[in-house]
């Protein structure tokens, strides 16, 4: 007997605000990798995975709230393995990301480039973290490509 293949596995890399400044922002901090290369990372990575990413970045929250919510409705559809998400300072403030991912029940990886328990103590509460499936943080933007590395396990644990 011959067995469908699988579908190709889709993940998307949302992007919150500042992260466009990526390359010239605070570089001692955030390193010079540019948004533009982080995404190419972030599609590289998931298609050696034999997955998808498609990559947005917003400095909006209720754009990235839309978002959330159409993720939602994809994985819900078998669609979307889930997302993965830096929400720059929105992590700190936004209890409405918080209701948005809880509500939409899309599994979603938080991932900080920096070490943000590190910093400054406003950085150290993280709205997201409690309903986020992971959480990667400090390893610059190799952490992107461990986020989608760890949804993907979480989507399709080895056997
Ligand atoms: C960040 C950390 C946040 O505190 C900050 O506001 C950012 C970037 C990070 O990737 O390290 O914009 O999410």
């Amino acid at each position: 007997m011959t067995t469908a293949p699988n579908p190709t596995p889709r993940i998307l890399v949302l992007n919150g605000p500042n992260l466009n400044l990526l390359g010239t922002r605070e570089p001692a901090v955030y390193g010079a990798t540019t948004l533009a290369d982080v995404e190419a990372l972030c599609r590289d990575a998931a298609q050696q995975k034999g997955a998808e990413a498609e990559c947005r970045q917003s400095n909006h929250e209720g754009q990235l709230i839309d978002w959330i919510h159409e993720a939602g409705v994809a994985h819900r559809a078998g669609q979307l393995a889930g997302v993965v998400f830096n929400a720059g300072a929105y992590t700190h403030t936004s209890v409405a990301l918080h209701d948005a991912i809880k509500g939409s029940g899309v599994p979603v990886i938080e991932v900080h480039i920096s070490n943000v328990h590190a910093r400054e103590s406003f950085r150290h509460h993280s709205w997201l973290s409690p309903v986020a499936a992971g959480i990667v943080v400090g390893f610059g933007v190799d952490g992107y490509v461990l986020a989608i590395e760890g949804l993907l396990r979480k989507a399709r644990p080895a056997p």
